[in-house]
Protein backbone atom coordinates (compact mmCIF):
# COMPACT_ATOMS: atom_id res chain seq x y z
CA UNK A 1 0.00 0.00 0.00
CA UNK A 2 1.77 3.57 -0.42
CA UNK A 3 1.76 6.81 1.29
CA UNK A 4 -1.68 8.35 1.70
CA UNK A 5 -1.75 11.90 -0.67
CA UNK A 6 -1.48 14.87 1.38
CA UNK A 7 -2.74 18.13 0.94
CA UNK A 8 0.45 19.89 1.62
CA UNK A 9 2.05 17.27 -0.75
CA UNK A 10 -0.47 18.37 -3.25
CA UNK A 11 0.14 22.27 -2.44
CA UNK A 12 4.00 21.79 -3.14
CA UNK A 13 3.42 19.96 -6.84
CA UNK A 14 4.25 23.10 -9.17
CA UNK A 15 6.09 21.79 -12.23
CA UNK A 16 7.98 24.86 -12.68
CA UNK A 17 9.86 23.75 -9.15
CA UNK A 18 10.54 20.34 -10.98
CA UNK A 19 7.57 18.41 -9.57
CA UNK A 20 5.68 15.96 -11.64
CA UNK A 21 2.34 16.42 -13.22
CA UNK A 22 -0.23 16.13 -11.02
CA UNK A 23 -2.96 13.23 -12.00
CA UNK A 24 -6.58 13.69 -10.90
CA UNK A 25 -10.09 12.17 -12.49
CA UNK A 26 -13.39 11.74 -11.03
CA UNK A 27 -14.79 9.08 -9.03
CA UNK A 28 -18.39 8.33 -7.38
CA UNK A 29 -18.23 4.71 -6.29
CA UNK A 30 -16.22 2.37 -4.38
CA UNK A 31 -15.27 0.04 -7.54
CA UNK A 32 -13.95 2.78 -9.92
CA UNK A 33 -12.24 4.20 -6.61
CA UNK A 34 -10.24 1.32 -5.82
CA UNK A 35 -9.72 0.75 -9.76
CA UNK A 36 -8.39 4.87 -10.09
CA UNK A 37 -6.30 4.09 -6.86
CA UNK A 38 -5.07 1.30 -7.87
CA UNK A 39 -4.02 3.13 -11.01
CA UNK A 40 -1.53 5.71 -8.94
CA UNK A 41 -4.01 8.59 -9.77
CA UNK A 42 -3.16 11.67 -7.02
CA UNK A 43 -6.80 12.82 -6.43
CA UNK A 44 -9.81 11.25 -6.86
CA UNK A 45 -12.55 14.30 -7.11
CA UNK A 46 -15.96 13.06 -5.91
CA UNK A 47 -17.44 15.95 -8.39
CA UNK A 48 -20.85 17.06 -8.57
CA UNK A 49 -20.07 15.35 -12.17
CA UNK A 50 -22.07 12.80 -10.58
CA UNK A 51 -24.91 14.29 -11.60
CA UNK A 52 -24.86 14.31 -15.33
CA UNK A 53 -22.29 11.44 -15.43
CA UNK A 54 -24.41 8.46 -12.73
CA UNK A 55 -27.65 10.21 -11.64
CA UNK A 56 -29.04 10.61 -15.26
CA UNK A 57 -29.83 14.69 -14.92
CA UNK A 58 -28.90 16.57 -17.69
CA UNK A 59 -26.36 19.29 -15.67
CA UNK A 60 -25.09 19.51 -12.09
CA UNK A 61 -27.50 21.52 -10.64
CA UNK A 62 -29.48 19.19 -9.16
CA UNK A 63 -27.10 17.81 -7.50
CA UNK A 64 -27.51 18.31 -3.17
CA UNK A 65 -25.31 17.95 0.11
CA UNK A 66 -26.81 14.54 0.93
CA UNK A 67 -26.11 12.78 -2.54
CA UNK A 68 -22.59 14.29 -2.37
CA UNK A 69 -22.10 12.92 0.91
CA UNK A 70 -23.87 9.92 -0.35
CA UNK A 71 -20.91 9.42 -2.71
CA UNK A 72 -17.30 10.57 -1.32
CA UNK A 73 -19.10 7.85 1.31
CA UNK A 74 -18.71 5.08 -1.16
CA UNK A 75 -15.49 6.15 -2.45
CA UNK A 76 -13.88 6.56 1.20
CA UNK A 77 -15.12 2.94 1.93
CA UNK A 78 -12.89 1.98 -0.59
CA UNK A 79 -9.72 3.41 1.87
CA UNK A 80 -7.58 4.79 -1.57
CA UNK A 81 -4.32 5.94 -0.94
CA UNK A 82 -5.44 9.22 -3.15
CA UNK A 83 -6.45 12.14 -2.05
CA UNK A 84 -10.29 12.81 -1.74
CA UNK A 85 -12.08 16.02 -2.70
CA UNK A 86 -15.07 16.40 -2.02
CA UNK A 87 -17.14 18.73 -4.68
CA UNK A 88 -19.39 21.64 -3.32
CA UNK A 89 -22.47 21.44 -4.88
CA UNK A 90 -24.26 24.30 -6.06
CA UNK A 91 -25.95 26.42 -3.36
CA UNK A 92 -24.13 24.65 -0.69
CA UNK A 93 -21.29 27.66 -0.56
CA UNK A 94 -23.88 30.50 -1.71
CA UNK A 95 -25.27 30.74 1.52
CA UNK A 96 -24.00 32.47 5.07
CA UNK A 97 -20.53 31.52 6.48
CA UNK A 98 -22.35 28.80 8.84
CA UNK A 99 -24.13 26.84 6.51
CA UNK A 100 -21.42 26.73 4.03
CA UNK A 101 -19.02 25.37 6.97
CA UNK A 102 -21.54 22.90 8.08
CA UNK A 103 -21.91 21.76 4.10
CA UNK A 104 -17.80 21.42 3.50
CA UNK A 105 -18.17 19.79 7.55
CA UNK A 106 -21.11 17.03 5.34
CA UNK A 107 -18.52 16.20 2.82
CA UNK A 108 -15.47 15.71 5.50
CA UNK A 109 -17.70 13.52 7.69
CA UNK A 110 -18.22 11.46 4.88
CA UNK A 111 -14.78 10.90 4.10
CA UNK A 112 -13.09 13.74 2.09
CA UNK A 113 -9.84 15.36 2.44
CA UNK A 114 -10.37 18.56 1.06
CA UNK A 115 -13.55 20.04 -1.05
CA UNK A 116 -13.35 22.20 -4.09
CA UNK A 117 -15.71 24.96 -4.73
CA UNK A 118 -16.41 26.74 -8.54
CA UNK A 119 -15.31 31.06 -8.71
CA UNK A 120 -13.03 33.28 -7.82
CA UNK A 121 -13.11 36.89 -6.01
CA UNK A 122 -16.85 36.54 -5.22
CA UNK A 123 -16.28 33.30 -3.43
CA UNK A 124 -13.10 34.35 -1.32
CA UNK A 125 -15.41 34.47 2.21
CA UNK A 126 -16.87 31.38 1.91
CA UNK A 127 -13.08 30.16 1.31
CA UNK A 128 -12.19 31.91 4.43
CA UNK A 129 -14.99 30.16 6.52
CA UNK A 130 -13.93 26.75 5.31
CA UNK A 131 -10.35 27.05 5.52
CA UNK A 132 -11.11 28.58 9.34
CA UNK A 133 -12.76 25.29 10.22
CA UNK A 134 -9.54 23.42 9.16
CA UNK A 135 -10.83 22.04 5.98
CA UNK A 136 -8.65 22.04 3.01
CA UNK A 137 -9.95 24.01 -0.21
CA UNK A 138 -9.21 23.37 -4.18
CA UNK A 139 -10.81 26.52 -6.26
CA UNK A 140 -12.11 26.14 -9.39
CA UNK A 141 -11.99 28.97 -12.23
CA UNK A 142 -13.06 29.46 -15.99
CA UNK A 143 -15.76 27.31 -16.78
CA UNK A 144 -17.35 26.55 -13.96
CA UNK A 145 -20.18 24.44 -15.05
CA UNK A 146 -22.30 25.68 -11.67
CA UNK A 147 -22.95 28.70 -13.60
CA UNK A 148 -24.54 26.83 -16.76
CA UNK A 149 -27.49 29.62 -16.59
CA UNK A 150 -25.18 32.93 -15.73
CA UNK A 151 -22.67 31.66 -18.59
CA UNK A 152 -25.81 30.87 -20.99
CA UNK A 153 -24.00 27.64 -21.86
CA UNK A 154 -20.58 25.43 -21.51
CA UNK A 155 -18.36 28.24 -23.35
CA UNK A 156 -14.26 28.54 -22.95
CA UNK A 157 -14.35 31.00 -20.91
CA UNK A 158 -11.40 34.14 -20.48
CA UNK A 159 -11.31 34.53 -24.28
CA UNK A 160 -10.21 38.38 -24.29
CA UNK A 161 -8.15 40.06 -22.43
CA UNK A 162 -10.50 41.58 -19.78
CA UNK A 163 -11.48 38.26 -19.31
CA UNK A 164 -8.63 36.81 -19.08
CA UNK A 165 -7.40 39.24 -16.86
CA UNK A 166 -9.94 39.26 -14.31
CA UNK A 167 -9.23 34.97 -14.64
CA UNK A 168 -5.51 35.77 -13.08
CA UNK A 169 -7.12 38.40 -10.55
CA UNK A 170 -9.25 35.51 -9.65
CA UNK A 171 -6.77 32.70 -8.91
CA UNK A 172 -4.63 34.93 -7.30
CA UNK A 173 -7.17 35.95 -4.82
CA UNK A 174 -7.87 32.49 -4.29
CA UNK A 175 -4.10 31.36 -3.49
CA UNK A 176 -4.07 34.22 -1.35
CA UNK A 177 -6.61 33.31 0.27
CA UNK A 178 -5.67 29.77 1.17
CA UNK A 179 -6.84 27.57 -1.46
CA UNK A 180 -4.06 24.42 -2.06
CA UNK A 181 -4.84 24.24 -5.68
CA UNK A 182 -6.89 25.31 -8.22
CA UNK A 183 -8.64 23.96 -11.62
CA UNK A 184 -8.53 25.53 -14.36
CA UNK A 185 -11.40 23.98 -16.80
CA UNK A 186 -12.23 25.39 -20.52
CA UNK A 187 -9.79 28.23 -20.95
CA UNK A 188 -7.35 29.06 -23.40
CA UNK A 189 -3.95 27.39 -23.58
CA UNK A 190 -1.98 30.85 -23.13
CA UNK A 191 -4.48 31.87 -20.36
CA UNK A 192 -3.97 28.46 -18.20
CA UNK A 193 -0.21 29.18 -18.43
CA UNK A 194 0.10 32.67 -17.36
CA UNK A 195 -2.79 32.23 -14.82
CA UNK A 196 -0.27 28.59 -13.64
CA UNK A 197 3.01 30.82 -13.48
CA UNK A 198 1.15 33.49 -11.36
CA UNK A 199 -0.10 31.35 -8.30
CA UNK A 200 2.32 29.57 -6.28
CA UNK A 201 -0.09 26.72 -5.59
CA UNK A 202 -0.39 24.07 -8.61
CA UNK A 203 -3.41 24.16 -11.01
CA UNK A 204 -4.97 21.48 -12.85
CA UNK A 205 -6.66 22.09 -15.71
CA UNK A 206 -9.24 19.91 -17.71
CA UNK A 207 -9.68 21.59 -20.85
CA UNK A 208 -7.23 24.02 -20.25
CA UNK A 209 -4.23 23.17 -22.00
CA UNK A 210 -0.92 21.01 -21.41
CA UNK A 211 0.54 24.11 -19.33
CA UNK A 212 -0.57 23.46 -16.12
CA UNK A 213 0.79 21.68 -13.04
CA UNK A 214 -1.50 19.02 -13.27
CA UNK A 215 -4.63 17.51 -15.17
CA UNK A 216 -8.06 16.14 -14.53
CA UNK A 217 -10.75 14.54 -16.76
CA UNK A 218 -14.10 12.78 -15.79
CA UNK A 219 -13.62 9.03 -15.57
CA UNK A 220 -16.61 8.01 -17.65
CA UNK A 221 -15.08 10.25 -20.52
CA UNK A 222 -11.88 8.73 -20.22
CA UNK A 223 -13.45 5.25 -19.83
CA UNK A 224 -16.00 5.85 -22.98
CA UNK A 225 -18.59 5.42 -20.81
CA UNK A 226 -20.38 8.77 -21.39
CA UNK A 227 -23.39 8.94 -23.72
CA UNK A 228 -23.54 11.82 -26.06
CA UNK A 229 -20.82 13.98 -27.41
CA UNK A 230 -17.63 14.44 -25.62
CA UNK A 231 -15.75 17.90 -25.17
CA UNK A 232 -12.23 17.86 -27.70
CA UNK A 233 -10.10 18.33 -24.72
CA UNK A 234 -11.50 14.49 -23.85
CA UNK A 235 -8.91 11.63 -24.74
CA UNK A 236 -10.98 8.29 -24.77
CA UNK A 237 -8.66 5.99 -23.33
CA UNK A 238 -11.11 2.59 -23.14
CA UNK A 239 -14.60 1.89 -24.81
CA UNK A 240 -15.89 0.10 -21.43
CA UNK A 241 -19.68 1.33 -22.78
CA UNK A 242 -18.80 -1.64 -25.67
CA UNK A 243 -16.47 -3.45 -23.22
CA UNK A 244 -19.67 -4.00 -21.21
CA UNK A 245 -22.64 -4.27 -23.99
CA UNK A 246 -20.90 -7.51 -25.17
CA UNK A 247 -20.57 -8.58 -22.27
CA UNK A 248 -24.29 -8.38 -21.14
CA UNK A 249 -25.48 -9.44 -24.73
CA UNK A 250 -23.51 -12.84 -24.15
CA UNK A 251 -25.00 -13.45 -20.74
CA UNK A 252 -28.29 -12.51 -22.49
CA UNK A 253 -27.78 -15.04 -25.00
CA UNK A 254 -26.30 -17.62 -23.01
CA UNK A 255 -29.82 -17.83 -21.02
CA UNK A 256 -31.97 -17.73 -23.71
CA UNK A 257 -30.38 -20.75 -25.41
CA UNK A 258 -29.92 -22.64 -21.99
CA UNK A 259 -25.91 -22.31 -22.15
CA UNK A 260 -26.16 -20.61 -18.19
CA UNK A 261 -25.91 -21.77 -16.14
CA UNK A 262 -24.12 -24.83 -16.67
CA UNK A 263 -23.45 -28.05 -14.34
CA UNK A 264 -20.44 -26.15 -13.01
CA UNK A 265 -22.26 -22.95 -12.05
CA UNK A 266 -24.98 -24.89 -10.52
CA UNK A 267 -25.52 -25.94 -6.30
CA UNK A 268 -26.51 -29.81 -6.75
CA UNK A 269 -29.19 -31.16 -4.31
CA UNK A 270 -27.59 -33.71 -2.33
CA UNK A 271 -28.36 -37.19 -3.34
CA UNK A 272 -30.41 -37.48 0.46
CA UNK A 273 -31.81 -34.80 -0.35
CA UNK A 274 -32.91 -35.46 -4.28
CA UNK A 275 -34.39 -39.06 -2.12
CA UNK A 276 -36.14 -37.24 0.05
CA UNK A 277 -37.64 -34.65 -2.57
CA UNK A 278 -38.44 -36.76 -5.61
CA UNK A 279 -38.51 -40.55 -3.87
CA UNK A 280 -40.37 -39.77 -0.31
CA UNK A 281 -43.94 -40.11 0.04
CA UNK A 282 -45.29 -36.31 -0.23
CA UNK A 283 -46.53 -34.49 3.31
O1 LIG B 1 -17.52 17.79 -11.11
C1 LIG B 1 -16.48 17.57 -11.77
O2 LIG B 1 -16.29 16.48 -12.32
C2 LIG B 1 -15.50 18.63 -11.89
C3 LIG B 1 -14.35 18.40 -12.82
C4 LIG B 1 -14.79 18.56 -14.21
C5 LIG B 1 -13.20 19.27 -12.51
O3 LIG B 1 -15.64 19.64 -11.29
Amino acid sequence: MRDPVSVPSIAARKRSQGAPAIVMVTAYDAPFARIADDAGVDIILVGDSVGNTVLGYDNSLAVDVGQMAHHVGAVARAKPGALIVGDLPWLSYHVDSADTVRNAATLVRAGAGAVKLEGGRRRIPAVRAILDAEIPVMGHLGLTPQSLHAMGGYAVQGKDVEAARALELDARALAEAGCFAIVLEGVPDLVASRVTAAVDVPTIGIGAGPGCDGQVLVLHDLLGLSSGRVPKFVRCYSDLATVAREAIAGFAADVRSGDYPSSDETYHASPELRRELEGGAPQ
